[in-house]
């Protein structure tokens, strides 16, 4: 992989920009970018890294927004213990979304390779056969390129920082790691899988709120709007259902807030993360991380609501989440994430994706509104009783 060969001026460019890297990070010393390739995941180890992006419409009548969502993937995220399938492939991008009329798609791309080079803080993946993209090194523009005709997809989609302005963040408020290190006490005695949730799975979110241009020829149809969007990358040593049980991500633009949140349960662990993000006008409110319950403000709360039950993945699902943020000074956020009509893609018993609308602000003012794309990874299968929802 190009990053083998990057340049030692680059290695230093890296000490100015984020300080030094503590001893127990993952990160490939020397890792220049930001949105760059942080570890190196390959066909003899079962390391994963992927590149995130969104893009979502206004929905149309009481359609499901028109939305792509697509995944750029080095390794397999989720996989039995052990040696790897070797019949799965160890690159591909994963794409799913709904056209306006609400029909959905959804395709895997094979790559015969993907890899990611830098030059300074520009990023450029080539996944061949498959696709590619770039991020600009003002980290302000993102664009991924399909290119697989023989499976319906073809187009661009291009992301860029939104009227909003918000920069791109690593969580836990910090500019130095990608970890969630600090939200556990140093010398806390931690389980394999709460060490690799806490200290070796990064999370860089490049762009926290994007318009997004989507352009794009599926199975010979027309996927053309502009709209709201988002993208982060994330690494882990080993596939994710090793690590969680359970995983609600999501992200939305709601008028002047750009926010963000995981809230996950490490495998067979009573410790949760919790990370928020929240920006107004592109000034962060919020960046936290912590063990869920460890405090009481400077806090995210992710409340999964409504019950479903979905027929496709034949489990119980909420509809919406409600996702709060209460600042140090105490002052208090409240955003309503809800799905339409409980619209799925992926919709699997251990996957649940939804798209739909975002309302809220700072709690006693008019509701800003906005575009939401938010998850449930439950590898645990957990079930969801929203009468038992752990705050
Ligand atoms: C694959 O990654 C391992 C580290 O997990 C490394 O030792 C090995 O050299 C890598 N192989 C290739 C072909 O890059
Ligand atoms: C929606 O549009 C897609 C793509 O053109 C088409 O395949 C599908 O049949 C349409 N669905 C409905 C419900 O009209
Ligand atoms: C959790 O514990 C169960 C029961 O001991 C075990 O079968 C499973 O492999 C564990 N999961 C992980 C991810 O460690
Ligand atoms: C981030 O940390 C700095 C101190 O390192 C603090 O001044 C600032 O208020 C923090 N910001 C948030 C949003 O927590
Ligand atoms: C969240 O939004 C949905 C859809 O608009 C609505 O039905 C629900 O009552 C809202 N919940 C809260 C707590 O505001």
């Amino acid at each position: 992989m190009n990053f083998h060969s990057r340049s030692f001026s680059r290695l230093l460019l890296t000490c100015s920009a984020f300080g030094v890297l503590s001893a127990a990070s993952a990160i490939k010393p020397g890792t220049p970018a930001f949105d760059g390739q942080y570890i190196n995941p390959n066909a003899s180890n079962v390391q994963v890294e992927w590149w995130w992006g969104q893009a979502i419409a206004e929905p149309i009548g009481n359609n499901p927004p028109a939305a792509f969502q697509f995944i750029f993937y080095q390794g397999q995220p989720i996989a039995p213990p052990g040696p790897k399938d070797p019949s799965l492939p160890e690159f591909f991008i994963s794409i799913n979304g709904f056209f306006s009329n609400g029909s959905q798609f959804a395709g895997t791309l094979p790559a015969s390779s993907g890899t990611v080079s830098t030059s300074g803080q520009d990023v450029a993946g080539t996944w061949d056969g498959a696709g590619s993209f770039e991020g600009s090194a003002d980290l302000r523009t993102f664009t991924a390129k399909f290119d697989a005709p023989a499976l319906g997809f073809v187009g661009t989609v291009t992301l860029k920082t939104n009227a909003n302005g918000a920069a791109h963040h690593f969580g836990c408020n910090t500019t130095s790691d990608p970890y969630f290190s600090s939200a556990v006490p140093a010398g806390a005695v931690l389980s394999d899988a709460e060490t690799v949730l806490f200290k070796q799975l990064g999370w860089a979110t490049t762009l926290p709120g994007a318009i997004s241009e989507v352009n794009m020829l599926i199975n010979g149809t027309p996927l053309k709007f502009t709209g709201q969007g988002y993208h982060d990358a994330n690494f882990l040593p080993k596939p994710l259902n090793l690590v969680v049980s359970t995983w609600f991500f999501g992200s939305a633009t709601v008028g002047e807030y750009d926010l963000s949140y995981v809230k996950a349960q490490a495998a067979n662990s009573s410790k949760v993360l919790s990370t928020g993000y929240l920006a107004k006008n592109g000034v962060v409110l919020q960046n936290q991380c912590s063990v869920l319950g460890a405090k009481n403000t400077d806090v995210s709360q992710v409340t999964p609501y409504g019950l479903e039950h979905d027929a496709v993945a034949g489990v119980d699902a909420p509809t919406g989440f409600i996702i709060e943020y209460i600042l140090r000074d105490g002052e208090h956020y409240r955003f309503n994430l809800s799905s339409i009509g409980g619209a799925q893609n992926p919709d699997q018993s251990i996957y649940h994706r939804w798209v739909g609308g975002a309302a809220g602000g700072k709690v006693g003012d008019e509701p800003q509104h906005g575009l939401t794309v938010f998850e449930w990874l439950n590898p645990g299968l957990v079930p969801y009783n929203p009468w038992e929802i752990q705050r």
